[in-house]
């Protein structure tokens, strides 16, 4: 009984634990594509990509090529500063973009 609680109460926390460790992460990323405050045009990255329009190829890219597309993106769309590849924040954009992915 004692032990069963126990077991119980391991699988709640590594689920809730795992579940922390996404959503921040995702909530991350949302921001930072519908953030006008990136670069100096005034413009998100939802601007043009308004629910995922035009991401439907997300999927086939891996993510060395999707980081590279972003980084052209947030250089050329937004007239931003490029993040690093190994970035937090880059990370969470990745991350985000995949939700749009037709076939995930
Ligand atoms: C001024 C408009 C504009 C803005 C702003 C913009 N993009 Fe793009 N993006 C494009 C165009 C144009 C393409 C290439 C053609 C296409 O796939 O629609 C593209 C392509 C992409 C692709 C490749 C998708 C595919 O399926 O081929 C990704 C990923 C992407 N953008 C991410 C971003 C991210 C992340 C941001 C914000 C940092 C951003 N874009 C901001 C216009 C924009």
């Amino acid at each position: 009984m004692n032990k069963s609680i126990i077991v119980v109460g391991i699988l709640l926390m590594t689920g809730l634990h795992a579940h922390a460790i996404e959503s921040p992460s995702l909530a991350l990323g949302k921001t930072l594509f519908e953030s006008t405050l990136l670069g100096t045009k005034g413009r998100s990255c939802a601007t043009c990509h308004t629910q995922g329009k035009g991401l439907d190829m997300v999927g086939d890219f891996n993510d060395t090529e999707l980081k590279d597309i972003i980084n052209a993106c947030l250089r050329d769309a937004l007239g931003a500063k490029t993040i690093s590849v190994e970035a937090q924040e880059m990370n969470a954009l990745v991350g985000y973009l995949r939700k749009f992915q037709i076939n995930q």
